[in-house]
């Protein structure tokens, strides 16, 4: 009796979960509203069977129980109970999945005005490259892959000249103009999923897979990677933008064509070292930094990391929280230098300079603290040396005082917290797997002895 009751609770419990529940599709954003329809066909088929079959067997449970004064009889075949069990059956199946070969037929099909744009999936970031003026992408591999040339275009494809390349999370779309978008990784397997415009592809390395869509909402949409693709992959994340069409052009042409990027002029160390001169008085003539200016070395940096900054801090996004007052400073004195030339060239100028000595202020365990950096070294790289494929800096070598100062405010908020902080925001869920206090000065000491 108690198992009669339980299957019915379950079976109520199920129906009122469903439909008290807020958990449901995210708002449809996209053409895709039959890919909805499938799953709720084989949501009511399969919710149906499970309410019958759970009912029938409380049922049968109730109605045989024991009963000193019966005895069952043995019937081991039903020919007629066998056949129309098999025809429902099914019947059920069918009504599952031929709806779903409909729909996935139009899902493979991408109409012929679809534009094209390319998702580059890289550990842990995504990347997005338009085809410019020719409506044609260059062609791309990953042996030219390089810090010049990050989407490895190929330097022998004209087509590729006027290509679009977007070095950011953010993608924005059109409204209503259907997109193909083609998908490629760098490294690992990673997964392009939008769970408004109901796509979801992987993306394998080595070739190039896609699927299509038409956005029908105005919006900002998450990109998530729906792949296991390594320690960081829960903070592999994006976003699209569906915009209009002036919104959109507006935005695309902020960005290089593959041709611009490549004329752009190398950056000058010499010219780098009279802007430096300014920076000098808090991060020293060396740029070895100085504590008592709050001012970390800045030598032994890899430049792509210190233009970022340079680049984050003018923008508003680093050093603009209201705590972070050593890097509110900062923000203001990065205003000097006046276009991205001088960026470059400053960034130079302290590549050339040697990385200092620095000594250690903490003191920990540093066994602990191997254990505690083997997540660190992920990106970091094992001598945490830095990984430009990782977009993440050198620590080894950085004075420990400010890397403390970082991990409290990456912890806190302070730092990594702005939207256009794509890497802040991963350091910021990274800080917060450091339990406390005592951990954090466990993993300086290891650094401290790299
Ligand atoms: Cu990329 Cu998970």
């Amino acid at each position: 009796m108690k198992l009669v009751v339980a299957l019915v609770l379950l079976v109520l419990g199920s129906l009122l979960f469903h439909w008290l529940s807020p958990w449901w599709f995210t708002p449809l954003a996209s053409n895709w509203g039959t890919v909805d329809t499938t799953v709720d066909i084989t949501l009511y088929i399969t919710g149906i069977v499970f309410v019958a079959v759970n009912l029938f067997m409380a049922y049968a449970i109730f109605l045989y129980r024991h009963n000193p004064s019966r005895r069952a009889h043995y019937e081991p075949e039903n020919k007629k109970l066998e056949t129309w069990l098999t025809v429902i059956t099914t019947v059920g199946v069918v009504a599952m999945l031929a709806p779903g070969l409909v729909v996935w037929a139009e899902f493979i099909k991408v109409p012929d005005e679809a534009h094209e744009v390319e998702v580059v999936g890289e550990q842990w970031q995504w990347r997005y490259r338009f085809p410019g003026a020719d409506g044609k992408l260059g062609e791309v591999d990953s042996r030219y892959v390089s810090e010049a040339n990050p989407f490895g275009m190929s330097p022998a494809d004209p087509a590729g000249e006027d290509d679009i390349l977007v070095r950011s999370n953010e993608l924005h779309l059109p409204l209503d103009r259907p997109v193909k978008l083609l998908l490629r990784s760098k490294d690992v397997l990673h997964n392009f999923a939008v769970p408004q415009f109901r796509v979801k592809m992987d993306m394998v390395p080595g070739s190039v897979s896609y699927t299509w869509f038409s956005p029908t909402v105005v919006g900002k949409y998450d990109v998530l990677c729906m792949e296991l693709c390594g320690i960081a992959h829960y903070t592999m994340r994006g976003h699209v933008v569906v915009d209009s069409e002036a919104d959109f052009e507006k935005w695309l042409a902020e960005y290089p064509t593959w041709s611009e990027v490549q004329g752009r002029p190398k950056a000058d160390a010499v010219a780098g070292k009279a802007q430096y001169a300014v920076c000098a008085s808090c991060h020293g003539q060396q740029a070895e930094g100085i504590e008592a200016m709050n001012a970390p070395a800045l030598a032994g940096l890899a430049p792509w990391y210190l233009e970022r900054q340079i680049r984050h801090y003018q923008q508003g996004i680093r050093g603009a929280h209201q705590d972070d007052t050593f890097g509110q400073q900062m923000a203001g004195m990065s205003r000097v230098l006046a276009n991205d030339n001088a960026i470059r060239n400053v960034s130079a100028y302290i590549d050339s300079l040697p990385a200092p000595e620095v000594p250690g202020t903490v003191s920990g365990n540093v066994a602990k603290g191997a254990a505690h950096f083997n997540s660190c070294g992920a990106c970091h790289g094992a001598k945490a040396q830095g990984n430009y494929a990782l977009q993440a800096p050198r620590l080894a070598g950085i004075q420990d005082w400010y890397l403390k100062r970082q991990l409290h405010n990456f912890r806190q908020g302070i730092r990594g917290t702005h939207e256009g902080d794509n890497y802040g925001h991963q350091m910021v869920l990274m800080a917060r797997s450091l339990q406390n206090e005592k951990s954090i000065d466990d993993l300086l000491s290891y650094l401290n002895s790299l």
